[in-house]
């Protein structure tokens, strides 16, 4: 009896794990965009312009251009921002660029 109850917990427990678990989050993706990256760079869907010109939209970045990944590729070679990308935080702004690509 235990070892069952004990099963069905474990089961109910795996069942509850959310799906996106591992990815991204687009809304907070886009509250660290907002925060870390739109002095520079236009971090919405629709059309406005980077403020840094220089600065692509993020509607238009590729990641599959960014060898080893937008996080990696951050705490690399992004200019003038220091290495200052948390894994957790690059899966969210990698989940909004992508969503913004989709569009
Ligand atoms: C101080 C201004 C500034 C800030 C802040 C900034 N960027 Fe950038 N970013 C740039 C500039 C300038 C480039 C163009 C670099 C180049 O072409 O070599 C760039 C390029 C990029 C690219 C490459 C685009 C491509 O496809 O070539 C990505 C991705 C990127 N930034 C992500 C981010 C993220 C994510 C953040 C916030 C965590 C951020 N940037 C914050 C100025 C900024």
């Amino acid at each position: 009896m235990l070892r069952r109850m004990l099963f069905s917990a474990i089961v109910v427990c795996a069942a509850a794990a959310p799906s996106w678990a591992g990815e991204g989050d687009v809304q907070r993706g886009g509250a660290y965009a907002l925060a870390m990256c739109s002095s520079c760079h236009s971090v919405a869907a629709d059309e406005t312009a980077s403020p840094n010109p220089a600065a692509k939209p993020f509607r238009s970045v590729k990641l599959a251009d960014l060898p080893g990944g937008l996080v990696a590729w951050f705490n690399t070679d992004h200019p003038n921002t220091g290495r200052i990308l948390k894994d957790a935080q690059g899966e969210d702004i990698a989940a909004l660029v992508a969503s913004l690509a989709k569009q």
